[in-house]
């Protein structure tokens, strides 16, 4: 399994300051500690980056709510680091599918994670890992085109049909200066565990 297929840290993320050193040790060679850290493209969203549409009209731009109709389809959203303007693209597991919903009808546990009514989920499917890209839109309900897996985006993504075993991970968010930005780390996991 890769680092693609679950939010386990990759090996960057996985050798310790002391293995580094012993590994540098051992071979000889001075091996910059730096060097073996995660590439910030790579590194999942982090608090206080922004939000950047990556599909629909405004491809390219800073989400802020306005630029959401209530209850429109998902639309795929990086995160970017707003001082060095890395754009968060190294992993498929950093993609999240925006939309703005009235914050009422989001269950209360789920609520403090929206902005104004923005909402954020991974966009990787628990089940076998293909892209929640598809919405029923009479049901309102983000839904994978592999295997119909659907997700109840009004209680946390919540499985509501098809073979996902657990809901897609929640990105939570803020509104600065009217600017949408990530609050902290996705709450769950994000990504598919393999099936056998
Ligand atoms: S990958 Fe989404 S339902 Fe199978």
């Amino acid at each position: 399994m890769t680092d693609e297929q679950s939010n386990k840290p990759g090996i960057g993320a996985t050798l310790n300051r002391r293995t580094v050193c012993k590994m540098g040790l051992a071979t000889g060679l001075a091996v910059p500690v730096t060097a073996l850290g995660q590439p910030p493209n790579r590194a999942r969203p982090q608090a206080g980056d922004t939000l950047v549409f990556e599909d629909g009209p405004h491809t390219g731009e800073t989400v802020r709510p306005e630029l959401l109709t209530l209850d429109q389809k998902p639309v795929a959203a990086l995160a970017r680091d707003p001082e060095t303007n890395v754009l968060r693209d190294g992993s498929r597991l950093n993609r999240v599918m925006i939309t703005r919903i009235d914050p009422a009808r989001l269950t209360e546990e789920f609520r403090i994670n929206a902005a104004e009514g923005v909402i954020a989920y991974s966009a990787v499917c628990t089940h076998t890992g293909c892209d929640v890209i598809n919405w029923d839109d009479e049901r309102q309900r983000m839904a994978c085109p592999c295997h119909e897996s659907q997700f109840d985006i009004y209680d946390g993504a919540k499985v509501v049909g098809g073979p996902a075993p657990r809901p897609l991970a929640m990105l939570p968010l803020y509104v600065e200066e009217g600017i949408v930005k990530v609050a902290g780390a996705f709450s769950g996991r994000v990504g598919f565990t393999q099936q056998f």
